[in-house]
C-alpha cells in the first residue's frame, strides 16, 4: 500500500510520469492534485477548495462523490464487475436501456453502448455510413466538436485542434450553424448541400455547440426544418447530445425541444452522473433492422472491451434515479432563473460581445482581443478564478458556466460576483 504523501507531493510526482490531455507540458503550471470531492467542491492536497463551475468537463450532474451513486456502484461491484457484451448481457444494461428509451423523445428503440462521447459518435457514424450510400458525404456544422477519435475529428471538419491529422481525415461538407441573426445564410448553404445530392448523413450538436463552437447557441426552429428536409430526402441525421444530454439545456435532452426526431442520438458525459466512462448511441428500429440479415458481415461489427460495463450502467441507473426526481428538475430551473437574472443585468455591458443562456449553461464572450482559443485572456481569467477558488476553464475570450445541478444560489452568486469583478474592476 502507498503511504499518504506529504502536501504537494502528488503534483510533483505527476510531473515525472503523466502525459496530460490538452496540455503543453513545457509551459503549463503544475497540475492541482485533487484528493477529495463533495457536492459542488473539489479539494486539493493542499486543502484548497475549488467550486466546480464546469462539472469537471461537463460530466458531473449531482455533485462530486454523491453517496447514493457511490453506494450503487459498490453494491454492483460486489455482484458483477464486468462481462463481455457479445453473446452475454446483464440486468443493469437492460434496465438502463429501457429507462433511457423511456426518458428520450418517442421513436427510439435501440441502445448501443460504448465508452465515451467520441466512441458514441464513432458508433453513430458507422451506423449511418454502413446503412447509407457509401459514395455520399457527411454534412456537419462548422465549429462542431464531436470528439478526438478519427471519425469524430473528421465529422467536425478541419480545425486548429486537429491540424496534424488533416491528411488522414475523411472529407465532409460543412455549413455554418443557424446562429441567431444568421439563420438564412445557414439555411441557404444547407439547401445547396442537400440539393447537390452528395450528402448521405448529417451530424450536429442540437441547440448549442460546445468546444468547437465556443458555446454558441443556434436556432432550434431552423434545425428542425433541416432535420425534416433530411427525413424527406432519406438522409440520416445524428444528434450529438454528448454535452447537451441529461438536462443541461433545461429539458432532459435537447432533442426533446425539437419537433423532428433525428435518426440517431449520441449520449455520454452526464450519463453516469460523472462517475464512470460510458457512451450510448440510440437508434430507431428501422435503422437497427437495416443491419439484420443472414450473415455476420451485415451486422454492425463494432464494440469495445468495456461495452456495457455493469458498474458504469449501475452508476447511470443511479444517476437517472436522481435526475428524474422533481427536485432535480426544480434545481435546473432555479439555475436557469439565476443565469437569466445575471444575463439581464450584464448583457449590455460594453466589455461583452454576447451573454447567452440555455438551461443550466451560461456563456459570456469578452470583447477583448480576437475570438480565438489562443486569446491570452484565457490564462488571465483561468488564474483569476482559481485564485478565488472557482474552477472555470475559458475558451480563449469565452467564459461559460455549466455547473452541477446541486450548486446552491449562494455558490452561483459567488461565481457571478467574481465575473462582475472582471467586468467592472479590471482595467481593460
Ligand atoms: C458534443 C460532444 N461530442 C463528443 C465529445 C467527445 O466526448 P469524449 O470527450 O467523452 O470523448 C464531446 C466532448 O467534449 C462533446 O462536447
Amino acid at each position: 500500500m502507498e503511504t499518504v504523501p506529504s502536501h504537494s507531493s502528488w503534483a510533483m510526482r505527476d510531473k515525472a510520469c503523466i502525459w496530460h490531455p490538452f496540455t503543453q507540458a513545457q509551459t503549463a503550471a503544475p497540475p492541482i492534485a485533487i484528493v477529495k470531492g463533495k457536492g459542488s467542491y473539489l479539494y486539493s492536497e493542499k486543502g484548497d477548495a475549488y467550486l466546480d463551475a464546469v462539472s469537471s468537463w461537463w460530466v458531473n450532474l449531482h455533485g462530486h462523490a454523491h453517496p447514493y451513486i457511490a453506494e450503487k456502484i459498490g453494491a454492483q461491484a460486489k455482484e458483477l464487475e464486468h462481462v463481455l457484451f457479445a453473446g452475454f448481457t446483464h440486468p443493469q444494461a437492460i434496465l438502463l436501456a429501457e429507462r433511457l428509451l423511456a426518458a428520450l423523445p418517442a421513436g427510439y428503440s435501440r441502445v448501443f453502448y460504448s465508452d465515451n462521447g467520441s466512441t458514441a459518435v464513432e458508433t453513430a457514424l458507422k451506423m449511418a455510413l454502413q446503412a447509407g450510400d457509401p459514395r455520399k458525404k457527411l454534412l456537419s456544422f462548422e465549429g462542431g466538436y464531436h470528439g478526438d477519435t478519427f471519425g469524430a475529428m473528421s465529422a467536425a471538419g478541419k480545425s486548429f485542434c486537429n491540424r496534424p491529422f488533416w491528411p488522414y481525415l475523411f472529407e465532409v461538407s460543412s455549413i455554418p450553424p443557424p446562429i441567431f441573426g444568421k439563420e438564412n445564410e445557414s439555411w441557404e448553404r444547407f439547401e445547396k448541400a442537400i440539393d447537390s445530392g452528395e450528402v448521405g448523413a448529417f451530424i450536429f450538436e442540437p441547440l448549442i455547440q460546445g468546444w468547437g463552437g465556443m458555446m454558441r447557441l443556434h436556432s432550434g426552429e431552423v434545425l428542425d426544418r433541416m432535420i425534416q428536409k433530411c427525413e424527406e430526402q432519406g438522409i440520416l441525421t445524428i444528434a450529438d447530445e454528448v454535452m447537451t444530454g441529461f438536462g443541461r439545456t433545461g429539458v432532459l435532452f435537447s432533442c426533446g425541444s425539437l419537433k423532428a426526431a433525428p435518426d440517431i442520438i449520441c449520449l455520454s458525459k452526464g450519463i453516469s452522473g460523472g462517475f464512470l466512462p460510458l457512451g450510448a448511441t440510440i437508434a430507431k428500429e428501422s435503422l437497427f433492422e437495416s443491419f439484420l440479415g443472414p450473415t455476420l458481415s451485415q451486422a454492425l461489427l463494432h464494440g469495445h472491451s468495456y461495452t456495457g460495463n455493469p458498474l458504469a450502467c449501475a452508476a447511470a441507473n443511479a444517476s437517472l434515479d436522481l435526475l428524474l426526481q422533481p427536485e432535480c428538475t426544480a434545481a435546473r430551473a432555479r439555475i436557469e432563473e439565476e443565469h437569466r437574472l445575471f444575463q439581464q443585468k450584464w448583457r449590455s455591458h460594453p466589455t461583452l460581445l454576447r451573454c447567452e443562456v440555455i438551461g443550466t449553461i451560461l456563456t459570456i464572450e469578452y470583447k477583448i482581443g480576437e475570438r480565438s482559443y489562443y486569446n491570452p485572456l484565457r490564462d488571465r481569467l483561468l488564474e483569476f478564478f482559481l485564485q478565488k477558488g472557482i474552477l472555470l476553464r475559458p475558451f480563449g475570450n469565452v467564459l461559460y458556466l455549466l455547473p452541477p445541478y446541486c450548486i446552491s444560489p449562494e455558490e452561483l452568486h459567488r461565481i457571478y460576483s467574481a465575473i462582475a469583478i472582471t467586468l467592472e474592476e479590471w482595467l481593460w
